[in-house]
């Protein structure tokens, strides 16, 4: 079998807060008439340029016209060749190589009847918990409307919330205090997440500030790649530390640093499944925990995380991907769901990643580019459409 092209569809899918997140689905195309999708998921993250995509869709039939979808080690060098590794979270190429590779999962496994799991080493967990995300306090009005989501969607089954914190302290503390009062231990507050904003001193101030209140870890407490702040703060607080995984010399650092306790690992961040895996096995190796993370991906990025986290034996911590629940549709005929506040394994009968695009919302949803609309820092660092500063 030979692949012979690559479509690349890019849509902008509104979430509910009203931010619009724009992503590329990727089909594979083979001599053999089975085709695979992918999904390069959420370009709306800084910094604020986008690849050209008809010049990014040369680059990859270069990289896989000819080849056998089955050479994914071949494919992964070559794609890690032209879209090298940067030391930075967002890093658009991670994106560009993970929309190919689980596209390449999605295809091999059709192509052999069995699901991406079984190709990943087949399922160890039959469910993954996640976690809803309250985004980030700017204002005190924003609190009530944040206790408001966490109503609507503990009515819905989620029972684990994480906060994203630390830029209005006193609303990060009245939200915690609202919801321990009216939920108590009926709700679980998993992390907060300084998302690399404070530096790691300033993060653990805040830290024992909140921490009347019961949060099980803290993520990102430090500027990006600080290894020695995220060490220092870890030895600071007693909260577990998890820090996500952009590259493999930042995960190496971390290790031999002993800077975290839990990595976050999410395949649109390390560029792909077959990374993703890597980066798992390492941690394992390192005795560390993993959870899941997430740039909050449609239904296609969530299934391949599905098939991910269910082979996963070092998946100790509530993960984090809900982004069919953030978003207010998607192009799929089959959208995740979540039951409990989990996220179902993929059966074993799925083939490839088991989902179906839906040309008309395909059509629906297109947009000509990635090119960016008004947005400011705020609104891309704290996913928001809100335009007040
Ligand atoms: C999101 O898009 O909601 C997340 O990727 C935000 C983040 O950076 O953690
Ligand atoms: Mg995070």
């Amino acid at each position: 079998m030979k692949l012979t092209d690559i479509t690349l569809t890019v849509v902008g899918v509104p979430r509910h807060t009203g931010f619009v997140n724009k992503h590329i689905i990727v089909r594979l195309h083979t001599d053999e008439g089975v085709a695979g999708i992918g999904e390069m998921s959420d370009f709306s993250h800084l910094p604020r340029y986008a690849p050209d995509v008809k010049d990014l869709k040369r680059v990859l039939e270069q990289v896989l016209v000819g080849k056998n979808p089955f050479d994914i080690t071949l494919i992964n060098k070559e794609l890690l060749d032209n879209f090298p590794e940067a030391m930075y979270y967002y890093e658009k190429g991670s994106f560009i190589r993970n929309g190919v590779d689980n596209a390449l999962y999605d295809l091999c496994g059709k192509y052999l009847g069995v699901s991406a799991a079984d190709l990943l080493g087949g399922t160890y967990h039959d469910k993954i918990k996640v976690c809803y995300p309250i985004f980030r306090h700017r204002f005190m009005e924003e609190v009530e409307r944040n206790v408001e989501v966490v109503r609507q969607r503990f009515a819905e089954g989620f029972d684990v919330f994480r906060l994203y914190a630390g830029k209005n302290i006193e609303a990060d503390e009245a939200f915690l205090s609202a919801i321990h009062e009216e939920f108590g231990s009926r709700v679980t507050i998993k992390s907060l997440d300084f998302s690399h904003l404070l530096d790691w001193k300033e993060a653990a101030r805040v830290v024992k500030r909140l921490s009347n209140y019961p949060i099980e870890l803290i993520e990102s407490p430090a500027y990006q790649n600080d290894f020695d702040g995220l060490r220092h703060f870890r030895h600071k607080i007693d909260h577990p530390v998890s820090e996500h995984v952009w590259s493999f010399r930042q995960q190496f650092e971390m290790i031999k640093q002993e800077a975290v306790d839990i990595f976050n690992i999410s395949p649109v961040f390390i560029g792909g499944l077959t990374s993703a895996k890597k980066a798992v096995a390492a941690a394992d190796t390192a005795k560390k925990s993993c959870l899941l993370g997430t740039t909050q991906e449609l239904s296609i990025g969530t299934a391949a995380m599905a098939h991910l986290g269910s082979t996963m034996t070092n998946l100790d911590y509530t993960s984090d991907p809900t982004g069919p629940e953030l978003y207010v549709d998607d192009v799929v005929k089959d959208k995740i769901r979540y039951e409990n506040g989990y996220l179902q394994a993929p059966s074993r009968q799925t083939a490839g990643l088991g989902i179906e695009l839906d040309e008309t919302k395909i059509k629906h949803y297109a947009v000509p580019d990635l090119s960016w609309n008004d947005v400011t820092v705020h609104q891309l660092q704290d996913r928001t459409a809100g335009t007040k500063s």
